[in-house]
Parts: structure tokens; sequence; C-alpha cells
């Protein structure tokens, strides 16, 4: 069994989807990792990124290794966690580019795949629902306005609350963001959308295991 949980960025997908994965048993599985992974793995090798070749990322990319852990399944690079690398700013800065290559997508999508066909698994992504596993039931689009989205991912950062202007400056970088990786971020016809802007995390968590558990698919 897969459930499918696509939304833009920081809409609170793979926090969501690593606890909906904890409270049913299933595995989660990362699909943005993946291509942070590779991306981490194409910025060791140095070099302008707009000089990347999609060659020179999937060659790369052999240093990234999908592991399985307690939870789910983490990239590792050359057979080390890159945590911080991969969700620094130089990754994010070039991890679109990375995500519009044609072979990084196959590349993606055959271990997420595979992960799917050996576990029940919650995948969180851009286009688990319509392109990587169009069967997943029930498939969720998670959505909140860019000035949320951008006051979350500042509170993740920050020890104290943003101001207005770092709001205003995340809020721009957000907006490009989804811009960046619109092709990409296709709602499925089915899926089931949910707005956050004014949700607790707690209380999205639930609706969806509350959803899960009401579609009579096979969940304790
Ligand atoms: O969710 P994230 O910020 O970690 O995603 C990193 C990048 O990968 C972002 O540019 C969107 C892209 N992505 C994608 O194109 N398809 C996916 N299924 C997951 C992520």
């Amino acid at each position: 069994m897969a459930i499918a949980i696509d939304g833009p960025a920081a809409s609170g997908k793979s926090s969501t989807a690593k606890a909906i994965a904890r409270e049913l048993g299933f595995r989660h599985v990362d699909s943005g990792a993946l291509y942070r992974a590779a991306t981490a793995a194409r910025v060791r090798q140095g070099g302008d990124a707009e000089s990347w070749t999609e060659e020179s990322v999937l060659a790369a990319a052999r240093m990234v290794t999908l592991v399985p852990t307690e939870l789910g399944f983490t990239p590792l690079l050359d057979g080390e966690t890159a945590e911080d690398e991969m969700r620094g700013e130089e990754v994010t800065r070039h991890v679109s580019l990375v995500a519009r290559m044609p072979a990084m997508r196959e590349w993606v999508n055959a271990q997420v795949r595979k992960a799917a066909h050996e576990h029940d698994v919650v995948v969180d992504g851009r286009d688990i629902g319509t392109v990587v596993l169009p069967s997943a039931r029930p498939k969720i689009f998670l959505v909140a306005s860019p000035g949320e989205r951008a006051k979350r991912r500042l509170l993740e950062r920050h020890a104290g609350a943003p101001s207005d202007g770092e709001i205003a400056e995340e809020t721009g970088r957000i907006v490009l963001r989804d811009d960046m990786d619109a092709a990409q971020s296709v709602r499925a016809a089915d899926a089931i959308v949910i707005d956050t802007t004014h949700l607790a995390q707690a209380e999205q968590i639930a609706r969806i295991v509350a959803l899960v558990r009401a579609g009579g698919w096979e969940v304790q």
C-alpha cells in the first residue's frame, strides 16, 4: 500500500508524511531528499552549475545509496549521512535544476517505486500521485499560503519569531521556488486537497490518518 503526499515547498509534506508513517507503521520515503542527495553529490564534484550536464549529475548520483532506517529510508552520500549538506543553501539553490532533468526524474522514480514495491509506504513529493505512484491511495495534496509557508520555514531555523521583513523576503523565495518547480507539481485529479494555512500540524496529521482509516484500505 502506498499513500502519496504531494504539495509545494515548505507545505509540511515531509514532517506530515513521517508522522503518518509512524502512526500507521509504514515506511516514509522523501522523494525530494533523493533530488537533494544527487544535487549534493554533483556540488561535491565542483564546477559552475550552469554547465552541469544531465550525464554528469547522473554519474555523480552513483555515490548516493538509499538505505533503510527505522522509520523509512535515507539517502547516504559516499556511505555517510549528509543531511546538513542536502538541506543547505547551495543544494537548495540548484536542486530545481536537477529535478528538471528527465534522467534524474527516472533515477528518483525507480528508487521510490522499488521501495513502494517492497514495503507499505508514505511517499512525499511533487508528482507522486500523478507520475510516480498513480495507484497510491489516498492521494493528499497539501497547500498553504506562501506567507504561512515562509513563516514556518523561518520558525524551523530561528529560535524566536521572524520579523515582517524576514517573512517578506522568505515569501519571495518560496514563490520563486513554486515557479521553478511548477512543471513537476501537478495535482492529481483524485487528490484530496488539504489547506493547512490555518491548521495545526497535529490536526492535519489526524485528518489524514482518519481519511486513510475511513477509506477501508488494509490499515489497522
Ligand atoms: O521537497 P523538497 O524541497 O525537498 O524538494 C527538493 C526539490 O526536488 C524541489 O526543487 C522539488 C523537487 N522535487 C520534485 O521535482 N519532485 C518530487 N517528487 C520531489 C521533489
